[in-house]
């Protein structure tokens, strides 16, 4: 039985100053009118009924959940008391996926990431559906042809033994390696034999189930736990537990670890939009190639950014600058620069 697991427990970080770590990059609409997570439900909904579609998520983002996905059953809302980053996110969601649905294949999706072919995006998911249901004890990646260098991503290296499914290829993992640094990376583009991990994972609950147990063995048994506990309880206790597992995603805990990992090759416009810069490749610019949203004013200005929310923006002579207003804060940047803003939000308001 294909379900959906979508994590937005995600801080907002690269996108600071409007995403905070009270309303994070997949809660924001960058793109077009869509939230990045009202995007993704209506992305999976496509394959996936909204019954078998769970959202994963800290307790200070539940409403935003609730706001955005109004239609999203609320039994179907998992709910961590605090983020300890994915591989216990993912833990928790499979012991209470498996309890409804205890055949559960689960297609982990993060919520802020942008596809443009959505309809081989779909037949992909899929595919590595079928996968598993010959293959139970495997986990399906989905893995992007890389252009560059990038330190922020996982990069899988593939063997030649495949299996084909509805014209996809679902090649063999030799390994997987988590946000190598620079170096290693521009090895592995040179290899030619690496994909990027899309950070999408197709696999049974059981199969998570499994590995928790194998390679966080601490946090298996304290979810085990919050699983027994009964329904009067379970919050109390999940309160008391969850803060206690490894604080650690499932890329390191896991992915690094696993066998029987596979990988389909896939090109349906992916893009984890993660810099301010990227966002050029999808909002419409003006004639002098200015992305502008809200109350702004400019003159003789080109190739900007230009976001307010609560205040008129009036711009004069200024090329090439990222501008971003959000209530008390305003980041002013060149775009050279503007990928530095992660570590500088750390300094400028902590890390929350
Ligand atoms: N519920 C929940 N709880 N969700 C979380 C948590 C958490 O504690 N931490 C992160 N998430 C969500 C994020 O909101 C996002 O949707 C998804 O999980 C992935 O987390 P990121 O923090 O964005 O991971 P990453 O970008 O550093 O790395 C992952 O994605 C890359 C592709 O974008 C990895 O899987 C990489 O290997 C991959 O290349
Ligand atoms: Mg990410």
């Amino acid at each position: 039985m294909l379900c959906a697991l979508i994590m937005a427990g995600g801080k907002g970080e690269r996108f600071w100053p409007l995403s905070t770590d009270e309303k994070p990059k997949q809660f924001l609409n960058l793109i077009n009118e869509d939230t990045m997570i009202q995007m993704t439900v209506k992305r999976i909904e496509k394959l996936i009924p909204i019954e078998r579609i769970f959202v994963v998520t800290a307790k200070r983002y539940v409403n935003l959940v609730k706001e955005q996905l109004p239609y999203l059953p609320e039994k179907n809302i998992i709910i961590e008391p605090v983020g300890r980053n994915t591989a216990p996110c993912i833990a928790l969601s499979a012991f209470y996926i498996n309890k409804i649905y205890p055949d559960a294949i689960l297609a982990v999706l993060p919520s802020d990431h942008l596809i443009k072919d959505v309809e081989t995006f779909i037949r992909t998911i899929d595919a590595a559906n079928k996968f598993i249901e010959e293959n139970k004890d495997a986990i399906v990646t989905l893995g992007i042809k890389p252009d560059r260098p990038e330190t922020g991503y996982g990069y899988i290296k593939f063997k030649e033994t495949k299996t084909i499914i509805d014209n996809f290829e679902i090649k063999e993992v030799e390994k997987f390696v988590e946000k190598p640094d620079k170096q290693t990376a521009q090895n592995y583009i040179d290899e030619g034999t690496y994909l990027w991990n899309a950070g999408m994972f197709i696999w049974k609950a059981t199969t998570i189930l499994k590995y928790t147990y194998k390679f966080l063995p601490q946090t298996f048994e304290v979810l085990s736990e919050v699983a027994a506990t009964n329904e009067e309880d379970f919050e109390e206790v999940l309160n008391e537990k969850y803060p206690t597992v490894d604080n650690i995603s499932v890329d390191y805990a896991i992915m690094e670890k696993a066998d029987k990992i596979y990988v389909i090759p896939s090109d349906f416009g992916w893009d984890d939009v993660g810099t301010w810069t990227s966002l050029e490749r999808y909002r419409e610019k003006d004639e002098m190639g200015n992305i502008v949203k809200g109350n702004v004013i400019y003159v003789d200005s080109s190739n900007n950014t230009i976001i307010s929310n609560t205040k008129k923006i009036i711009l004069l002579g200024l090329k090439d600058c990222i501008i971003v207003e959000n209530n008390d804060v305003i980041l002013i940047s060149s775009k050279e620069k503007v990928n530095q803003i992660k570590d500088l939000k750390y300094i400028c308001v902590g890390d929350k």
